[in-house]
């Protein structure tokens, strides 16, 4: 049996996440034998919101083979044409078809087809989508009868309909993890019929925000719900989170999933 050991990031927020990356991503990937790197993106542009094309093709560059996203993707507008040219740049898949880009990808990791998807909850979530449930049933259809070895970022605000993909995926995907709150949950796990779970990886960004985001601001607008301009921490500590997950290549099983966090005093700018 031979493994496949995949590492799986969490929200990059803004400079400060996107230099903790480059900064432990090559060390993480010695340490835990990494033969994948996907990394949520959806907020690694420099005002924290979406994507650039340029943050892209620096991830990439880096050792990225997967960015998955979510409800900030279209935030920066250069991403609108670049996504249809980068198959393995995500946009969550149950977003109208009418959408540039894909909400999945296959690749190639040595002998092994490797899928990736990504889908976007819809409990308290702004956008109006596609049946998730659904979407990734029909999905797997066609993916399946391409390979076993595949990992589900599940991109949702409550916990609950993270952990309901979870279960209905059961058996079928190698892996669901869940993206979008930026805080990393407890509960890793291999469910039953073989599946990693994961409620949220967490995010990457400065540790002592709200969600990367500076902290001031947000109270402000907690306590008086004035508009404010959010804006990202670049302030130490920081922090970067995720998990990483063994398949068993014959099977799509995984094996094993053990949480990342990692927590850097020292400042990055
Ligand atoms: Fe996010
Ligand atoms: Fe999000």
């Amino acid at each position: 049996m031979s493994t496949l050991k995949v590492l799986m990031i969490g929200d990059l927020v803004g400079p400060a996440g996107v230099k903790m990356f480059e900064k432990h991503i090559a060390s993480l990937k010695k340490q835990y034998k990494a033969d994948v790197i996907i990394v949520n993106g959806e907020n690694s542009a420099d005002n924290g919101r979406g994507i650039t094309p340029t943050i892209a093709d620096h991830l990439f560059d880096i050792g990225v083979n997967v960015i998955t996203t979510g409800n900030h993707i279209w935030a920066q507008s250069k991403i609108f044409g670049y996504i249809v040219t980068q198959p393995n740049l995500l946009r969550p898949a149950n977003y109208p078809s009418k959408c540039p880009g894909s909400g999945s990808t296959i690749i190639s990791v040595g002998s092994y087809k490797v899928g990736v998807i990504n889908l976007q909850g819809r409990v308290f979530m702004r956008e109006y989508l596609d049946d998730p449930f659904r979407v990734i049933d029909s999905l797997l259809t066609y993916m399946k009868t391409q390979t076993d070895i595949i990992f589900v970022d599940f991109h949702a605000e409550t916990t609950a309909e993270t952990a309901g993909i979870g279960l209905f995926l059961d058996g079928r995907v190698s892996a669901v993890v869940g993206t979008h709150t930026h805080v990393q949950t407890a509960d890793a796990r291999v469910l039953p019929g073989g599946t990693a779970f994961m409620t949220d990886l967490g995010m990457g960004g400065s540790l002592n925000s709200m969600i990367g985001m500076k902290k001031d601001i947000m109270l402000h607008h907690l306590r008086t719900q004035m508009p404010v301009r959010f804006e990202v921490d670049l302030e130490p500590p920081y922090v970067m989170s995720g998990a990483c997950i063994d398949v068993d290549t014959q099977t799509g099983q995984s094996l094993k999933i053990e949480p990342i966090r990692i927590v850097d005093n020292q400042g990055l700018f």
